[in-house]
């Protein structure tokens, strides 16, 4: 079988969090904070805030962008535009803070949002931009940054799918105002489920460590900015805000502090497995598609996609299926076009232009894994599949 994923941890990691069970000290405490201040360290942030999943450090970073104790706060009908191969849970929290998710096409060689569509979604209520990239692949930074600065954009990086990768040696999640990373079972490194914001903005780090959990000032790191303003609440029970409860367990600070530093290594087995799928695959050129990596970008290839080319004689299905037979797990591409998802259509957005692009992804495309665990054997097992099937059609 060559899965689509492997598990990252093994028995340090396991031993680790039996030993948080065994101490009983099990909700978030030290190992969440030395785990965020190495996370910080790693990738340049001045703050970061762990949560239970990407998808919550979505929703907090959301939150935090439209909560009132924030400057400029983002307000309900505001627009944030999104690429169309986003996840869902790029979306929802656009949608559960009441703006406006403005959905627009990418480009077909990178997958990535296209700026030059971004350019033409701007609108009067246009206020963010959030984009995705895709699979590890880092968007086109310099075009970004400079159309949000132009056009007074907040920008939000959901590297949700792009731990290890970076723009022109600056990790991603670096260049808006605020990133998030998932640290999911699947992904580059695993805490089970878990996530992290990470920001140079300190007063929106405050405001993400409050609604993380509860609306209180538990966990902030000044919290005198609130108790001499309230000097007859208890300080453990003083609320300033609304709030969720978003928090991670001390078992995945434990288990993250284990995984990061693995991160490198396991980038650079996904970097030459993709350098050789590619190759590999490549003459069968007419008949597939690869993603191209984004010139002065290092990809971290979350996993492998292949798109078929036009006039390709066989159908998705059918290539798919063949990679099963052969024990090889496949998936479509990420949410394939969030436009055509039902779920979208329940609430308001807008979409710019026929999103062809994404669409033809999401019917015409599929990934399979490029991960960490891959190894020779495997990589030859892929091709050998690929080859195969391709000589049905008259190709060798
Ligand atoms: C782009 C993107 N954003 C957000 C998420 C959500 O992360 P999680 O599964 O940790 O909630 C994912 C999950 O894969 C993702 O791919």
């Amino acid at each position: 079988m060559v899965r689509l994923h492997e598990p990252t941890f093994g028995a340090d990691e396991i031993n680790a969090a039996l030993d948080c069970l065994l101490s009983t000290m099990v909700t978030m405490g030290m190992k969440n904070r030395s785990f965020e201040a190495l996370f910080a360290n790693t990738h340049g942030f001045a703050e970061t805030v762990m949560v239970n999943s990407g998808s919550s450090a979505n929703l907090l970073a959301l939150a935090a962008l439209a909560n009132p104790a924030t400057e400029g706060a983002l307000r309900p009908g505001d627009e944030v535009i999104v690429p169309a191969l986003s996840w869902s849970t790029t979306v929802w929290p656009i949608i559960q803070m009441g703006l406006v998710p403005v959905v627009v096409d990418i480009h077909p060689a990178t997958l990535n949002i296209d700026p030059d569509a971004i350019e033409c979604a701007i609108g009067p209520r246009t206020r963010g931009l959030m984009i995705v990239p895709l699979y590890g692949n880092p968007c086109a930074m310099d075009a970004i940054v400079d159309l949000c600065q132009r056009h007074n954009l907040v920008l939000i990086e959901d590297c949700c799918e792009a731990l290890g990768a970076s723009y022109k040696g600056v990790p991603l999640g670096r260049f808006g105002r605020v990133a998030t990373f998932s640290f999911y079972f699947s992904h580059h490194i695993t805490t089970l489920e878990g996530g992290i914001c990470g920001t140079s903005d300190g007063d929106l780090a405050e405001t993400m460590r409050i609604l993380r959990a509860h609306g209180w000032i538990r966990e902030v790191k000044e919290p005198e900015r609130w108790t001499r303003l309230h000097p007859e609440i208890d300080e453990r029970f003083l609320f300033v805000n609304l709030g969720y409860n978003l928090r991670p367990t001390e078992l995945q600070g434990a288990m993250g502090a284990l995984q990061l530093p693995k991160l490198p290594g396991f980038v650079e087995t996904r970097r030459a497995n993709a350098a050789f799928l590619r190759s590999g695959l490549s003459r069968f050129g007419e008949m597939l598609r690869f993603q191209d990596e984004t010139p002065g970008a290092v990809h971290s290839w979350f996993t492998f996609p292949v798109m078929l080319a036009r006039g390709a004689p066989f159908t998705i299905g059918e290539i798919r299926a063949a990679l099963k037979d052969a024990g090889i797990e496949t998936r479509p591409v990420i949410c394939g076009n969030i436009a055509r998802q039902p779920g979208l259509h329940l609430y308001p957005h807008r979409t710019v232009g026929d999103l062809r692009h994404a669409s033809e992804v999401m019917d015409h495309a599929f990934s399979f894994g490029c991960h960490h665990a891959i190894d020779d054997a495997a990589r030859n097992h892929i091709l050998g599949a690929f080859d195969g099937f391709m000589k049905r059609y008259g190709f060798k």
